[in-house]
């Protein structure tokens, strides 16, 4: 514990922009490159990893506002591009990151999707669980330490800004001999070998006043571009990829490179045992790393990237190019739309949650589970009976109608029966301020009589064990999570043998009848995992550093009420911490505004 505090000061002590002396290893001779503000990756800090040698602080600033694209559409951008500038950094050093926010009458807040945070649970970026959302016009400033290597990226909390341009990649590197699977590739060039997919909107989410859940992507990208991102490579070698879905809606992304098989080595960042791939498959907020040798005929091949689920038919393409090939007639053939060899064939991919984690993970002794049942339910709710206080997803200080929820007609995903309330104040800092009445407690929530409440896991042992299942009584839809601080050990996922619908009653009996498999010894090592339709995941945490950790499906339903958790390890925060982060006085609840 201890220890835990003396990390929190320290951060603190950056943030405050004092002279702390991680301040000192900040390099001078490079810093002219700072001032390059139109792509501010700082670039003294992406260089290659060595030994011994001491962290750097990595300081960005990031302005996140509305633009004008080339072709007239409206994103939001940092720094006046989506994505927004890549994050490359060395394992170990102190990431700065100077959020001002632009978004006229918005509120934001950025996180850093799969960093855990360790010492710093006030820089995961949830609006009202972690921090104070960042007004219009203010700014706010995210510190923390790169503890663990691996391909990770930052969004918008809010779905919204996400799907309209706020996210980027972060890349934390590690000395080459430290890499699990060096020996399997030639090349890891960060900076070029990234693919970063989104999915592109006819509409800015954020500012559109109506119902969003009806509204489709109308592309989809890499790096932000739909056919012309390049991967250049030499034939011969083999090359480290690094692929990331950052959609924020219920799209998976299936990815093909024309006659070159893959070989998978990391999910979420953290390394697997190498499995060869022709097609690999991410769901939102996952990240894979995959080895492509270019052992073909020397020429250009596609990268085809389909997405499914919420963006069904769109689709983008990238190019692998080896050296001196003239890619023009590439671009005059274009792409077969179906590749015969192989076809898209998702149900052969490679997904995460399949792969298994290098090393054997610690096994201990199997705790009690928690359940958490999710399931959509068509809800009759009166307006006026919902709670507008905070709604994360929907943009708090938009002028929001609550007509627009499709509640009635599509219903709402929850958690063992209840919608997710955010807290009426950031509940890891003002805890003793979290209004009791609002919160219930997972397990007992049929206590709270409410329909909403800010659902709380407090852990009691050393492990904790969480059922996922998704019931499927009125949906046949997957939902993904994403779990904030800390990597959860996935030691079973699967769907009712008879693909029926699952109640707590139905999953205990598969269980004690031997049909939940669980892979306890090299279970996947992941941040974001799919529960399946009709299907369940189990996964195990330590919950070992303390903070608010939201566990919270992202996908659930854009323009409704969230569906999440959160798992709260305690963690006392200094009072000079506190203190020194901006107050949510600001702060109006929409119902007020509309008056
Ligand atoms: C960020 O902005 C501050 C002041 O606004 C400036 O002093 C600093 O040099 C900037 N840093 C970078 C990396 O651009
Ligand atoms: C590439 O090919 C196109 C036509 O196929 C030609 O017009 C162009 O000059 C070539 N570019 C180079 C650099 O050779
Ligand atoms: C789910 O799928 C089953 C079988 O295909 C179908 O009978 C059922 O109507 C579907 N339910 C919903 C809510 O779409």
């Amino acid at each position: 514990m201890k220890l835990l505090v003396c990390c929190v000061l320290l951060i603190a002590n950056i943030s405050d922009n004092s002279k702390a002396s991680l301040e000192s290893y900040t390099p001078t001779s490079t810093n002219i490159l700072f001032e390059d503000i139109t792509r501010n990756a700082d670039k003294s800090c992406n260089r290659p990893c060595k030994f011994n040698v001491k962290p750097r602080r990595c300081h960005y600033n990031f302005t996140v506002e509305p633009i004008v694209g080339d072709n007239d559409k409206i994103a939001i951008s940092v720094n006046g591009i989506t994505p927004g500038p890549p994050i490359n950094v060395c394992v170990n050093d102190v990431i700065v990151v100077e959020v001002k926010n632009k978004i006229p009458d918005q509120d934001l807040t950025i996180h850093w999707h799969g960093v855990n945070q360790m010492g710093t649970p006030h820089m995961d970026g949830v609006p009202m669980v972690t921090q104070c959302p960042i007004a219009y016009g203010t700014s706010y400033k995210y510190a923390f330490i790169a503890s663990s290597p691996g391909t990770f990226f930052y969004h918008a909390d809010s779905v919204s800004h996400q799907s309209d341009g706020v996210y980027g990649s972060l890349i934390v590197n590690q000395p080459q001999p430290q890499e699990a699977h060096a020996a399997l590739y030639d090349y890891d060039r960060s900076d070029e070998g990234t693919l970063l997919i989104a999915a592109q909107f006819p509409t800015l989410l954020s500012a559109y006043l109506e119902d969003v859940a009806h509204i489709q992507p109308d592309a989809l990208t890499v790096n932000g571009d739909d056919e012309n991102f390049k991967v250049f490579v030499l034939q011969g070698y083999a090359y480290r990829l690094r692929l990331i879905n950052a959609i924020a809606i219920e799209c998976p992304v299936i990815i093909q490179i024309e006659q070159h098989e893959m070989v998978v080595i990391a999910t979420d960042g953290k390394p697997v045992k190498p499995l060869p791939a022709r097609t690999v498959k991410l769901y939102p907020g996952e990240r894979m790393d995959v080895v492509v040798r270019a052992s073909q005929e020397s020429g250009g091949y596609w990268i085809k990237v389909n997405a499914g689920g919420a963006c069904a038919g769109v689709s983008a393409n990238a190019m692998l190019l080896y050296s001196g090939f003239n890619y023009t007639s590439m671009l005059q053939q274009g792409v077969n739309e179906v590749d015969h060899e192989n076809g898209l064939d998702s149900d052969s991919a490679v997904y995460g949650q399949m792969l298994e984690s290098l090393q054997e993970v610690s096994q201990d002794a199997p705790p009690e589970p928690v359940y958490l049942g999710i399931n959509r339910k068509k809800w009759n709710i009166k307006e006026k009976d919902i709670d507008f206080r905070y709604i994360s997803d929907a943009i708090p200080k938009k002028v929001y109608y609550p007509a627009s929820f499709g509640l009635k007609s599509s219903g709402v995903v929850q958690i063992n029966g209840k919608s997710f309330l955010y807290p009426n104040t950031p509940m890891l800092l003002y805890p003793q301020d979290v209004k009791g009445d609002f919160i219930c407690k997972v397990g007992e929530e049929s206590e709270n009589p409410e329909p909403q409440c800010v659902m709380v896991l407090e852990p009691k042992e050393n492990v904790l064990e969480l059922v996922l299942v998704n019931e499927g009584f009125e949906s046949n839809e997957s939902y993904t999570f994403h779990m904030h601080g800390y990597t959860m050990q996935v030691v079973s996922s699967g769907r009712h043998p008879q693909g029926k619908p699952m109640s707590k009653e139905e999953f205990e009996k598969l269980n004690q009848g031997g049909a939940v498999f669980r892979n306890l010894k090299h279970a996947p090592l992941k941040d974001t995992i799919v529960v399946p339709k009709k299907g369940y995941a189990v996964v195990r945490i330590k919950p070992d550093h303390g903070g608010s950790w939201l566990l919270e499906c992202r996908s659930c339903g854009l323009s409704s009420l969230p569906a999440a958790i959160i798992i709260n390890v305690p963690q006392k925060m200094p009072k000079s911490v506190v203190r020194s982060l901006a107050k949510c006085g600001n702060y109006r609840p929409p119902d007020v505004l509309l008056n």
